[in-house]
């Protein structure tokens, strides 16, 4: 979601803010300076034009069953189709042999009795419909008796995250018919049609004899919006610092926001990652003052120093509690903020775990997976007697990667238990959580997150008061526990062959051979800084992300670099070093899925500096091994004529038969959320804000929209762009990518 995603050297909205000033190094490594002569890295535009090469027989990584079943050995598996060339039509494109159809868009209905979308602005009742954004998504398949059924393959409920909405100066502008209010205050009405369409719908889906469609009369469809009740559960529930007027006893909240990757947990439920919630709150100017406590650090770790804006002005709604919530500001006069909202931001930030096949359950915000810009949320290989393992990111420039370590172990019967959250309640409320720290010789070590941990304890920088403290808190007890600090962790997913896990860097503008106070040398994990042009413009750091994965042992883990995004004709010595061909390139990395039925890597990008080229983009991936490649040091030159030599660790190159270009998407758009029927044969996927650089201004005038998508795949009434959710199945009934 780096959503309006402009140059990365400019400072970029709420989307992946930096607020990262921890003084914990980026890692121990050994840089070496020396003097060189004088060289700009710069990354090249390819040319165009390369044979397509079939996938020959390749022996690579087979899927194994459900996320409770051992492993089982790899399949043979082959890419088998031509390579989608890069491309700039306002369009999606898949290889020949395959369709692609849209399934579900913003605004459509969800809850029966809704009318159709109009999609001229003049719609309302969005928490009744699509909500905007759609991000990452999982299955949930249903039986003939409507019953959870993990072997149905043709009928299920979807979970989808809206992570957000397609805005300017305020105003999610295609949702208002005049493009809506660009000041301050924002009207109510603006306002609640905004609220509802970010959170969660789940809907029921079912292949049918002409294709894939979705039920919109369905009673077991739902929407869950920012002000749905939820439970806080877990080490932070009935904090102190969770207690808010609405919630006295700061076990509940009110509703998700910015819901971005997601998760499947071995016994059914959905796990959705809170991630930009920081930036829709403001504080006021004078707000340090009036609080004088450390509660002041935390609000500046996490994007909210006094005076921040929101990034709706939601909070000028009017005086009724749901918009004055947006208004962090320590405004009451009580002791412990319950008569305001002062602690209202410390409900958001969490891994949700949500009943899918039962709406009346409230969602569960798992508090000991830590607070975080959350991506998605994978579990390691499950294995009975052992403990659960589930890894996550921090989305934002020089952030973390965690992992959260169960306390109880697994047991199989769980897996199919009738009440799914108090199955959660065993697994997720109780554990360790980690954060990593990565060494130049391909080792990496986990460090608890706890007060055991005597750096975390005694840490200056703030004084952690207890367990629940650390669950809010978490950035600030991974600065204090030396985490390393990452271009941007996404999305991560585990190989179902081998454990292996894998996460996205996307980009980071702050790596830099000449670091400021807010930018960073380049480091093993993160070794990239170089130039790369977009037109005349520099884009500088790392603006074309990479893959790192990790392969678990039991005194920490090995770690290679998976991949590294880069423009064909790129320096294959410093910046494309994975040698990408034009079928295989690609820039920032976003969205990662492993299919369990194939093994294939669905890699997903949201990207910015790459799109003079091509639109958002999904490639299929298969992967080798940590460890397939070897160390290899990367020497640079900087501008004084100085040398800085990064040590690091490269995977085996890409070859035509492992990577391949899948699918590109229409203009404006991100590739976000992919999830499978368990048989491989169908997979769903979400373009999310195709046309998000159209300007407010031209809200009336559908020529001057940078995409007309779906409408111009005849999709919907309107000509507004739309998020949508596709289906794409293979023509000849096979595994989709085989
Ligand atoms: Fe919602 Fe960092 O992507
Ligand atoms: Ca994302
Ligand atoms: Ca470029």
């Amino acid at each position: 979601m780096t959503h309006r995603q402009t140059a990365p050297e400019t400072p970029v909205d709420f989307n992946n803010d930096n607020a990262n000033t921890s003084t914990n190094t980026s890692f121990e490594s050994v840089l070496r300076a020396r003097l060189s002569r004088r060289r700009l890295l710069r990354g090249s535009v390819g040319g165009v034009g390369t044979a397509l090469l079939g996938g020959l027989g390749l022996s690579a990584c087979g899927g194994s069953g459900g996320e409770s079943d051992p492993v089982t050995p790899p399949a043979a598996q082959v890419l088998g189709f031509a390579a989608v060339g890069k491309s700039l039509a306002d369009s999606v494109s898949v290889p020949a042999g395959y369709t692609a159809s849209v399934l579900y868009a913003l605004g459509d209905p969800v809850l029966p009795g809704t009318s159709a979308y109009k999609n001229d602005g003049s719609d309302s009742d969005f928490e009744q419909r699509g909500g905007d954004h759609h991000d990452g998504m999982e299955w949930f398949g249903l039986g003939a008796e409507g019953q959870r059924s993990d072997s149905a393959t043709e009928h299920g409920l979807l979970a989808i995250n809206h992570e957000a909405t397609t805005d300017e100066k305020l105003s999610s502008f295609f949702i208002h018919a005049n493009g809506g209010t660009a000041t301050l205050p924002r009207p109510a009405v603006e306002v609640d049609k905004e609220v509802a369409l970010h959170g969660i719908a789940v809907i029921e889906v079912t292949r049918r004899k002409d294709g894939w469609g979705y039920q919109t009369d369905s009673k077991r469809n739902f929407r869950l919006t920012p002000l749905s009740p939820m439970e806080l559960s877990g080490p932070a529930r009935g904090s102190a610092q969770l207690v808010t007027k609405y919630a006295p006893a700061g076990t509940t909240t009110r509703g998700t926001l910015n819901n971005c990757g997601t998760g499947k947990t071995p016994w059914g439920t959905f796990l959705s990652g809170e991630e930009n919630w920081f930036g829709y709150f403001t504080r006021a100017a004078t707000d340090d003052a009036v609080r004088a406590d450390q509660s002041v650090v935390a609000l500046k770790r996490y994007g909210r120093n006094q005076g921040a804006a929101s990034r709706h002005g939601w909070e000028t709604g009017g005086s009724e509690d749901k918009y004055q919530r947006w208004d962090i500001s320590q405004r009451g006069s009580s002791a412990n903020g319950s008569d305001d909202y002062r602690h209202e931001m410390n409900g958001m930030g969490y891994i949700v775990e949500i009943d899918a096949y039962d709406k009346t359950r409230l969602p569960k915000k798992r508090t000991g997976l830590g607070r975080f810009a959350h991506e998605s949320a994978a579990f390691g290989s499950v294995v009975v007697g052992q403990p659960l393992t589930v890894y996550m990111g921090d989305d934002s420039r020089g952030e973390y990667i965690y992992k959260f370590v169960s306390r109880t172990a697994w047991s199989a019967q769980d897996a199919n238990a009738a009440d799914r959250l108090a199955v959660g309640d065993k697994y997720l409320d109780a554990g360790t959580l980690y954060v990593a720290r990565f060494h130049a010789d391909g080792t990496g070590q986990w460090m608890e997150l706890s007060l055991a941990n005597p750096a975390v304890a005694g840490y200056a920088g703030y004084r952690f008061a207890d367990a629940a403290d650390v669950a809010i808190h978490t950035r600030l007890a991974a600065d204090a526990a030396g985490a390393t600090k990452m271009d941007r962790p996404e999305w991560n997913a585990v190989n179902p062959a081998n454990g292996e896990v894998y996460f996205t860097l996307t980009n980071n503008s702050n790596r830099s051979l000449d670091p400021s106070s807010s930018q960073y040398l380049p480091d093993a994990a993160n070794p990239r800084a170089y130039t790369d042009m977009k037109g005349e413009a520099k884009q500088n750091g790392n603006p074309n992300g990479h893959l790192v994965r990790l392969k678990e042992h039991d005194s920490g883990f090995q770690w290679d670099v998976y991949l590294f995004g880069a423009e064909a004709g790129a320096d294959q010595g410093l910046v494309n070093i994975s040698a990408l061909t034009q079928d295989q390139d690609f820039s920032s990395p976003d969205g990662l899925v492993f299919s369990k039925a194939t093994g294939i890597c669905w890699i997903q990008t949201d990207d910015g500096a790459y799109t003079d080229v091509s639109n958002c983009m999904m490639l299929a991936a298969v992967p080798g091994r940590v460890g397939d490649g070897g160390a290899r040091t990367l020497s640079y030159t900087r501008a004084d004529g100085s040398q800085l030599d990064v040590l690091t660790q490269v995977g085996k190159p890409a070859t035509p038969d492992t990577l391949k270009r899948f699918l590109v998407g229409p203009k404006g758009c991100e590739i976000t959320g992919l999830t499978e029927t368990p048989d491989g044969k169908t997979i769903f996927v979400n373009i999310q804000h195709p046309g998000e650089s159209t300007k407010m201004a031209d809200v009336a005038d559908p020529a001057k929209y940078q995409s007309q998508w779906p409408a111009n795949a005849g999709y919907g009434a309107g000509k507004r762009p739309r998020s949508a959710t596709i289906v794409i199945t293979k023509n000849d009934g096979g595994k989709v990518g085989t």
